[in-house]
């Protein structure tokens, strides 16, 4: 068999895997999401439910990853062969298509703002404008197609060279310029006048807010945050060795990922409130709201800049694992090279985003279909199959390489077994709105 790559250690799977986590959903959602669920109160909840549920989740990924060293499809074929198991690998393969093909339209989007920064377009214009700035590029579609060409582009480039030469150094330098950028964004933020507004939009805890549908909020975020439900950490877990300390490394992520989205509010919603803008959610946040905000700031030029370089690189760590996912399954199964894998997949990805970029009810389509479907019944499939389908011995025995407490090992059992399994039907059946 080709050889398959490997992380160069536990520093640059961690870094890794925190990339995929930390994306466009820790900018636009999560504050946004806290904000209207009662501030600190739902921080206090949201950090409950990843290390209750995600973290559990990430586990179980990472551990079926590393102990059968192959693509989501592969593993489950390995574990219980000719077994309908597969079928969450299949479900996998096929979510990291359809996401990859709006998230990096998306991700278009997010360069052609950096464009627009690098080139002066937001200073001095009015709300108006800066609104027809967004309906300029929704209309012209073929701007949104070169975009969505750059950002596969590179994420074809970073996957085709290898998972240690591309992808660990990828994100070993994008993710730590994330943080600097994000620091340098906070101090900045935090001196505005608006400050005092948001952070208390952000900070007042609501007790009263927090009834049963913020905690399901809460738990649905907390698995689309932490990339969950289609393989993804399990293909990353599959490029490690068994020293690496899996219980240590998806703690990192976790908080990591956490960190991002609070310090992320605590730059977007000084701003909104500064100009008396409306918060809200989603795309509009990014393209629409805040550049009203760049436009008047007094230093809106590098401001601007740094926050769309700072949501680029969030956005395309996150793409290359999307990638991954799709290459390993035919790196592994069909045995093509990473080069014409990250190459042939890249480019139909490419070609499958376009509806997404030619229309925005296409695009919230796939999105739908993703994360109300798709990740949730893979997330339910892999706990379920983690915690009653794998024995106690085969679970103890890769959670115990690298790993020594017994005690920690209990405790993932029940989650897994019992929390978790009902937490993902519970946000399932909330996202069908069927309470
Ligand atoms: N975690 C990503 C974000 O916060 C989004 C995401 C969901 C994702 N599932 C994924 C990214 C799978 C990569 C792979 O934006």
């Amino acid at each position: 068999m080709l050889s398959r790559g490997n992380w160069s250690g536990t520093v640059g799977f961690i870094l890794a895997s925190m990339g995929s986590a930390v994306g466009l959903g820790n900018v636009w959602r999560f504050p946004y999401i806290t904000g209207q669920y009662g501030g600190a109160a739902f921080i206090l909840l949201y950090i409950g439910c990843v290390l209750a549920v995600g973290i559990p989740i990430m586990l179980a990924e990472f551990l079926i990853g590393r102990k059968t060293q192959r693509n989501p499809v592969g593993a489950f074929r390995t574990l219980r062969p000719g077994s309908p198991w597969v079928v969450i690998g299949w479900l996998g393969v096929l979510s990291g298509f359809v996401i990859l093909s709006y998230y990096a339209v998306v991700g278009g989007w997010v360069l052609h703002y950096v464009y627009l920064a690098l080139t002066h377009s937001f200073a001095g214009k009015s709300p108006e404008q800066i609104t027809a700035l967004f309906v300029d590029m929704n209309t012209h579609s073929w701007l949104q197609i070169f975009w969505l060409g750059i950002f596969m582009l590179l994420s074809i480039v970073i996957v085709s060279r290898g998972v240690a030469s591309g992808i660990e150094i990828g994100n070993r330098i994008m993710i730590p310029l994330l943080f600097v950028l994000l620091l340098g964004l906070l101090f900045y933020a935090l001196q505005t006048d608006g400050a005092a507004t948001g952070l208390e939009f952000l900070l007042r805890p609501q007790w009263h807010k927090l009834g049963p549908i913020a905690v399901l909020e809460a738990l649905g975020q907390a698995l689309f945050s932490l990339s969950l439900g289609m393989g993804t950490m399990l293909t990353y877990g599959s490029y490690l060795s068994r020293q690496t300390n899996l219980v240590r490394s998806a703690c990192f992520v976790g908080i990591g990922d956490i960190l991002v989205a609070i310090l992320a509010g605590f730059v977007v919603f000084p701003l909104v409130f500064n100009f008396g803008l409306q918060p809200s959610t989603g795309p509009g946040l990014i393209f629409r709201t805040l550049p009203i905000a760049f436009a008047q700031l007094p230093a809106g030029y590098p401001v601007a800049l740094a926050f769309f370089v700072l949501l680029s690189f969030a956005a395309l760590t996150s793409a290359i694992s999307l990638l991954e996912v799709v290459c390993a399954y035919f790196v592994d199964e069909q045995g093509w090279s990473r080069k014409k894998a990250s190459w042939t997949l890249g480019i139909v990805i490419f070609v499958l985003g376009i509806p997404s970029a030619l229309g925005e009810q296409f695009l919230d389509f796939m999105d739908g279909l993703a994360t109300n479907y798709l990740l949730p019944i893979g997330a339910l499939l892999i706990a379920v199959f983690t915690g009653w389908v794998l024995t106690r011995e085969e679970r103890k025995e890769e959670f115990g390489a690298g790993e020594i407490s017994a005690f920690r090992f209990v405790c993932w059992s029940f989650l897994i077994r019992y929390v978790s399994p009902v937490a993902v039907i519970l946000i399932f059946l909330h996202q069908l709105q069927l309470f």
